[in-house]
């Protein structure tokens, strides 16, 4: 298979910039839609057949150049006997949040049977699909902010609050978390998975010191251990511009940037990666002009047919219209 994806992920040059969409796989999409009327979230992606079908649907109707495995950065926790629910619009729900260093005992190890769905998943996707799939993860912190927070928080106080008054228990929370995310893509990878990213999705609410001491030994770890599966590794974040050089400082071929950043300072920052990003979401709900004035914008500032993946710099809007996405993908192949 050649993959303009893959070739960007490797730094070389191509023909056709890459184009995916973080969240293109649900949310917006007629089938993914319509299957959700019968089926729940997590129930959908423990269905192989149907998971594939929707990790499909947006390579098929949208002619994106890779597609995410259908899944949810919660379903880890799940396999390591987290109790937990998914509220629609709203996001994960833990039962019993983590709020005391005892707590963190109560997690078990990573077992590889509760998770063997996606593996399965995955080889169908292989046996059908013309592009690349992508396997994925939550990044230790944005996991570990679910459990201690209990549901989607905008100040992540408990969390910091646990991180420094108890920072011997968070670092050990960290590292069960970091090694069940290594046999997590591991799996993955094995199943044939052929890049992998980690979304760090809320670790930007951090300092920059508070981010070296508590978070990046340990994504340090998870990106070197997975050197020896010979795939593209990609590390997403948001509001990391504050600590990018950090950020990036793991051993991955691919950094992901929201738009908080342009592109050409990423670009000054990680001269010898690729970068992958960083259109505003929101831009997709507006009028055609705008969304191709801003594509010409972010292409003026970087060699894009040389170490670069066109993507958000966050989530696809559930409210995205997958028509002017379908134009999107065309613009982009066009430049
Ligand atoms: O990219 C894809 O489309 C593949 C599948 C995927 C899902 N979740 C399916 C999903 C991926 C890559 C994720 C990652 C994920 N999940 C993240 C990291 C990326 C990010 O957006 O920051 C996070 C933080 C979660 C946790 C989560 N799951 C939230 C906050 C929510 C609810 C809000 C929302 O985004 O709609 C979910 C539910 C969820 N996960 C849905 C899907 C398709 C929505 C369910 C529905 O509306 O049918």
């Amino acid at each position: 298979m050649t993959s303009t994806f893959l070739q960007a992920c490797r730094g070389e040059r191509v023909e056709k910039v890459p184009v995916w969409f973080m969240r293109q796989a649900g949310r917006s999409l007629p089938g993914y839609r319509e299957l959700r009327k019968t089926y729940g979230m997590l129930e959908l992606t423990q269905i192989p057949e149907l998971a594939a079908k929707v990790s499909r649907e947006p390579v098929e109707l949208l002619g994106v150049d890779a597609a995410i495995l259908f899944a949810d950065i919660m379903i880890l926790p799940i396999a390591m006997g987290v109790e937990l629910k998914i509220i629609d619009s709203v996001g994960p729900i833990i039962n019993k949040p983590i709020d005391t260093p005892a707590d963190v005992q109560l997690l078990s190890s990573f077992s590889e049977k509760r998770a063997e769905f996606l593996a399965e998943t995955i080889r169908i996707l292989r046996a059908n699909l013309s592009v690349p799939i992508i396997g994925f993860a939550g990044a230790p912190f944005t996991l570990a902010s679910y459990l201690i927070e209990g549901k989607p928080s905008r100040t992540w106080h408990k969390t910091k609050r646990f991180m420094m008054e108890h920072p011997e228990s968070w670092h050990a929370l960290m590292g069960l978390l970091s090694n069940a995310t290594i046999e997590y893509l591991r799996l993955q990878i094995k199943a044939g998975a052929q890049a992998v990213q980690l979304f760090d999705s809320w670790v930007g609410c951090l300092s920059p010191l508070q981010y070296r001491e508590f978070v990046l030994p340990h994504v340090q770890k998870i990106f070197s251990s997975l050197k020896e599966e010979s795939v593209p590794r990609i590390h997403f974040g948001t509001n990391t511009s504050s600590f990018l050089q950090d950020f990036s400082n793991v051993d991955a071929e691919v950094i992901g940037v929201d738009w908080r950043i342009e592109l050409k300072e990423a670009r000054r920052q990680i001269p010898n990666k690729t970068i992958q990003g960083n259109l505003d979401p929101a831009i997709l709900l507006t009028p055609w002009g705008v969304i191709q004035k801003s594509v010409d914008g972010l292409f003026e500032q970087v060699d894009f047919k040389k170490g670069y993946i066109f993507n958000l710099g966050h989530g696809m809007p559930p409210e995205a219209d997958h028509t002017v996405i379908k134009k999107l993908v065309s613009y982009v192949h066009s430049k």
